[in-house]
């Protein structure tokens, strides 16, 4: 008997490449495809865009060639409406039923649990209604199923833990699926599909994103900001070509019950789809990079095992750098033609007495090591024949600034250089003065930019110095401590120190650029690396379990190798978590209050201690203790938390020895600062690996008790001393 196929989700992005893969494999096939959009030949039901124009996402021409008219219909049936489905079953007499059909990743909870769990059930009851038997019904799952996974490559007889509501309702509709088959004796196969690459997908896939927006760039349709989530985030991806192959294999002879991943079986950083998506386009050096946060579930590796599938006869044979080329083609050739047939001039606006002022702060964060070498290129790039002035500190001007300095004016540009002592006293109203004095003495005007080559001291103070001079100026940072590198120097907060009080005068101002170069860490302090580790262990404790499992498992390699590669690794995940932190809220408020952990009992403390003998690094680690030891007291986080939080600190040199009486006086200053500040006093305690708790009834005793506590701790006691 020749085949008949159904296939569900039949006008979607898989099912067409199913229906024309069966089509073109089997010339005696014919293909019933469902769905519950209008009948469309042309386009797929969703959209993809031209610059910022949405249009209707064009279907390859290659795809709509094989869907041959005499072989291929669409029927117009819900895949919850049962008697509608019954009908079309009993009338079609599938041998095969494919059922893609799913609403995607974002969508509503309804929409998950009525097209992913009900449709499912829906379908399987109606097949048991319709008194016809299909020989085998292939289930088009997802990888995601699995959730973030104990070991890599996942295969199909690890346990599924699905990390968002999408996941949740495939794994659901998996067991619904099993259920109804066991009851109606019907022969199930799951395919659990992986990232799908291919020309009409939706744009919320990594690859699609962008491949649209750097095919728009190169176009001259976009601005040149390439946008993009965590480069470190690996995938298993696979064309779309592919997937249809491998789910034609499994209606074929994929074994009744059984669990088959559908994927590639190669892990791929998303740093290396951006490069590829790069060189197609040539726009590596033409374009800036703006990083938007992962999802909130994320998984931060995936790869699969793809071993099962390839016992039926599997063999990948698509390779990335081809898929991404034809991906990018696609919205040259057909996006961007039917963007200029759909194209309508705009709507001229209605005019308004109303005016509303929008700000937005792009900017690239670059990180490589050598960049510094690069940096009178990057500044040529950026500022073409502006004047540069860079802003540094003593021990960094001797180590890298007046080396800069001298390739700029090289190159032909006028450069000046001012060095503060080096020193968080520098971070002072007083070295403001001078530095605002020595910018005009320098003949800085409008055009010109300035650069602050240092550590945090350098980049608060350049910040703020560029936030007031001729009322705001441009500026890039080119941080040089582990510190500033992942968290200073970016953010926007900058600031100077008052007497009474840590970052009392400051204000918001983002930079222009981070050019981050984690090769100058190798002449830092150690003293001075515990302290940029401090930080990153605030920010992996407030959304990271990964960056605290690579500072609890690297130390040597961190501390005393230092080694390039893993430092790179601390400066992008930190940097990754921080921004996933801040995106949606660039202004002070609920979620970068999570960022204060460790500094709300750390900032007094390096008051009290008048800005000197404490790295700020090192205050941030003793207040992390502190916020550990409050929250396993309150039975916020269990005790084998705290004890990690506790050892990784101690194997870092954290926190550092501090004479009582200064502990105690912090814990008063706290409550003046508290008070001239006013309001509610927010005290983050950490709650689990990448997860902290924000609470307002944190007293001074509390501090002062969790102090004591400290002080018998069997590992941190020392950081409590007498003297
Ligand atoms: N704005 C923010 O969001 C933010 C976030 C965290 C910290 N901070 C601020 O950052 C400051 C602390 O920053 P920091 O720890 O970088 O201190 P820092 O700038 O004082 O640098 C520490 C020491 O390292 C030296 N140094 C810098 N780069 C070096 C290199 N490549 N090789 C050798 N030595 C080098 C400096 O000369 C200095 O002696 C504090 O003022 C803190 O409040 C700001």
């Amino acid at each position: 008997m020749s085949a008949r196929v159904l296939i569900t989700g039949g006008q979607g992005f898989i099912g067409r490449a199913v229906a024309a893969h069966w089509l073109d494999q089997d010339p005696q096939a014919h293909v019933v495809a469902l769905g519950r959009s209008p009948r469309r030949d042309d386009a797929f039901p969703h959209t993809v865009h031209w610059g910022e124009q949405p249009v209707p996402a064009p279907v390859p021409g290659a795809t709509r060639r094989a869907l041959d008219p005499g072989r291929y219909r669409y029927e117009r049936v819900d895949l919850n409406d049962q008697p509608g489905l019954v009908r079309l079953i009993q009338a079609w007499q599938p041998t095969v039923v494919i059922h893609v059909a799913g609403a995607l990743r974002d969508a509503g909870l309804s929409d998950l649990v009525t097209t992913n769990i009900l449709g499912t059930a829906t379908l399987i009851e109606a097949v048991a209604a319709s008194g016809w038997r299909p020989e085998t019904v292939v289930l088009g799952s997802s990888g995601g199923v699995y959730g973030a996974a104990g070991r890599l490559p996942v295969s199909e007889t690890d346990g599924c833990l699905p990390l968002d509501q999408y996941s949740a309702t495939k794994l659901a509709a998996e067991q619904v699926a099993c259920i109804g088959a066991a009851r109606h004796g019907m022969r199930v196969v799951r395919g659990r599909i992986f990232n799908v690459v291919g020309a009409g997908q939706d744009e919320r896939h990594v690859t699609s994103w962008l491949a649209m927006q750097a095919a728009a760039i190169d176009a001259g349709v976009r601005p040149p900001v390439l946008r993009h989530g965590p480069l470190t985030t690996t995938r298993d991806f696979i064309p779309v070509e592919e997937v249809a192959r491998a789910l034609v294999l499994l209606a074929l002879r994929g074994e009744a019950g059984a669990v088959y991943n559908v994927a590639s079986g190669r892990e791929t950083r998303i740093e290396e789809i951006r490069e590829l998506v790069l060189a197609e386009t040539g726009l590596r050096d033409r374009v800036e990079f703006h990083l938007t946060p992962g999802r909130p579930a994320d998984i931060p590796r995936q790869v699969a095992s793809i071993e099962r599938l390839r016992e039926l006869g599997f063999e990948p044979t698509l390779e990335m750098p081809e898929a991404i080329r034809s991906l990018v083609r696609y919205y040259r050739d057909e996006v961007a033609s039917a963007a200029s047939k759909n194209g309508k001039p705009a709507e001229p606006r209605p005019p308004s007495r109303q005016v509303s002022v929008s700000v937005r702060y792009d900017y690239p964060i670059e990180i490589r090591a050598g960049l510094l070498e690069q940096l009178p290129e990057r500044l040529d790039a950026q500022f073409r024949g502006a004047r540069v002035f860079i802003l540094t500190d003593t021990r960094v001007r001797d180590l890298l600034g007046a080396g800069l300095a001298e390739r700029i004016r090289r190159g032909g540009r006028e450069v000046g250089l001012h060095a503060v002592p080096a020193g968080e006293t520098s971070k002072s109203l007083e070295r403001f003065g001078e530095v605002v004095e020595a910018m005009h003495r320098f003949g800085f005007d409008r055009r010109a930019v300035l650069v602050n080559l240092g550590g945090g001291l350098v980049s608060d103070l350049g910040g703020y110095v560029a936030a007031s001079y001729l009322r705001g100026v441009a500026y890039v940072n080119v941080p040089t401590t582990l510190l500033a590198q992942h968290d200073a120097a970016i953010g926007g907060k900058v600031a100077v120190n008052m007497p009474w009080g840590k970052n009392f005068v400051g204000a918001f101002n983002h930079p222009r650029a981070v050019w981050v170069d984690p090769a100058v860490l190798q002449s830092l302090e150690t003293v001075d690396l515990s302290s940029g580790v401090a930080e990153a262990i605030k920010v992996a404790l407030c959304g990271s379990a990964r960056l605290f499992r690579l500072l609890e498992s690297r130390v040597d390699d961190i501390l005393e190798r230092r080694s390039p590669a893993v430092l790179e690794e601390v400066v992008r995940l930190a940097i990754d978590t921080k921004l996933a932190i801040l995106e949606p809220d660039p202004y002070e408020a609920n979620l970068r209050r999570s960022l204060n952990l460790g500094h709300t009992f750390g900032h007094p403390l390096e008051t009290e201690l008048a800005y000197r003998d404490l790295r700020h690094g090192e205050a941030v680690g003793f207040g992390i203790a502190v916020a550990t030891s409050i929250a396993r007291y309150r039975g916020v986080c269990d005790e084998e938390t705290a004890e990690r939080i506790y050892a990784v600190l101690h194997s870092y040199g954290l926190p550092p020895r501090v004479p009582r009486h200064h502990l105690q006086s912090a814990c008063h200053r706290l409550e003046t600062v508290h008070l001239v500040r006013g309001g509610a006093l927010h005290f983050v305690l950490p709650a689990a690996l990448g997860q902290v708790e924000i609470t307002d009834d944190v007293s001074c005793a509390d501090i002062q008790e969790a102090i004591e506590r400290l002080a018998r701790h069997p590992v941190l006691k020392d950081c409590v001393s007498e003297t």
